[in-house]
């Protein structure tokens, strides 16, 4: 059988949880396990997670998958509702939303007397200059006023656009506005720290804070590997070598014929390639891990196949290749491909086996 097999490390993930408690030890913690929980499949992870007080999730669908595999935590719709139909399921699901743009706020105050009745929560999103979601300044300060005269539970979120670039002049301007809005709606319960806030601004964790990356144990930061941070990959994707070939100079390899021996070689093929979520677009020379040790993938990924250097390695057949993990960091292959974990992650396919560990 094709060994493309992804591990998912339980324990790994409530190191994670835990590190999440130690650094945020007042914050309630939303977990985020958005996109199938970025990519390590939603149902393996939410059981690890018990223990978090809440998720977070892009949308309603993501929710109702919660609530159908019988978790009880609150959950909160980051993106809000997408239109007016969504209310009733929210409120028959217990789910809490954000809100961002006016018609939201409208749709809300339509049924405000049935929606307060039963609680909801609403979370009022400040853009404080990511210019993404959400109201500014002296506009967000009117709505969560007339949403707390209504009587709506609130609370005060926000979302740094670059919590990951220590010196970013960005970063001052939105916390200051967040501290201006939280003090001129004051009382009211706030949350701005995604994984990367909450290892840089303990005294930014407030009421809630809502880590996601981090669970995973990928780095939010370039210059900081999941080891610096201490926190530990709970995603190992590997795969097997399936042949075996010496090569001699001047021979080439794969599509394109990109890669040309200097030497003769043992390369060996492994059964892996873009059409299970590896990168085929590095930019950088990549590597995988055989035996803990760092080996070059030479020539272009294919859909099924890629192609390693194993000279001077004893890796039989049916050698496992870990293409990342505990070994080789997720990130760092993400750097080799010009891009970031996160999107590693997210674009797992459904093909390669799925195993809890
Ligand atoms: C609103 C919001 N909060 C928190 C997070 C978690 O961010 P991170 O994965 O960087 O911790 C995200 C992720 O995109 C988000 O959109």
């Amino acid at each position: 059988m094709r060994q493309a097999t992804v591990y998912i490390d339980s324990e790994a993930l409530q190191y994670n949880l835990n590190r999440v408690k130690q650094l945020a030890p007042t914050a309630k913690i939303v977990s985020m396990v958005k996109a199938n929980a970025y990519g390590h499949g939603v149902k393996d992870c939410l059981a690890a997670l018990n223990s978090t007080d809440a998720f977070g999730v892009a949308c309603l669908e993501e929710a109702l998958q919660i609530r159908e595999l019988g978790y009880q935590q609150p959950i909160t719709l980051i993106e809000g509702i997408f239109s007016v139909d969504e209310m009733p399921i929210v409120l028959d699901n217990h789910l809490e939303v954000m809100v961002h743009h006016q018609q939201q706020v409208d749709w809300l105050r339509t049924h405000k007397e049935q929606y307060i009745k039963k609680g909801l929560k609403v979370w009022i999103k400040l853009n404080s200059g990511m210019n993404r979601l959400g109201f500014k300044v002296p506009e967000i300060i009117e709505v969560i006023h007339l949403l707390k005269a209504d009587g709506f539970n609130c609370v005060l979120a926000m979302h740094f656009a670059n919590a990951d670039v220590e010196s970013h002049p960005l970063n001052e301007q939105q916390k200051q506005q967040f501290l201006q809005v939280k003090a001129a709606c004051s009382p009211i319960l706030a949350s701005c720290c995604n994984s990367a806030a909450i290892f840089k601004w303990p005294e930014l964790n407030f009421d809630f804070v809502r880590p996601g990356i981090m669970l995973y144990g990928a780095s939010p930061f370039a210059e900081q590997s999941a080891h610096d941070l201490d926190i530990r990959p709970v995603m190992t994707f590997t795969a097997e070598i399936i042949a075996l070939n010496h090569i001699q100079a001047g021979e080439s390899v794969g599509y394109g014929s990109t890669f040309i021996a200097e030497q003769e070689m043992d390369i060996a093929i492994v059964s892996i390639g873009y059409g299970d979520g590896y990168p085929r677009a590095y930019l950088k020379q990549n590597y995988v891990s055989v035996h803990g040790k760092a080996t070059r993938v030479i020539g272009r990924v294919a859909m099924d196949m890629i192609a390693i250097d194993v000279t001077g390695l004893n890796a039989p057949i049916g050698t496992v290749v870990e293409l990342w993990g505990k070994n080789r960091l997720v990130d760092d292959v993400a750097t080799a491909n010009g891009t970031i974990g996160y999107e590693l992650l997210c674009r797992m396919t459904g093909r390669p086996k799925r195993k809890k560990i």
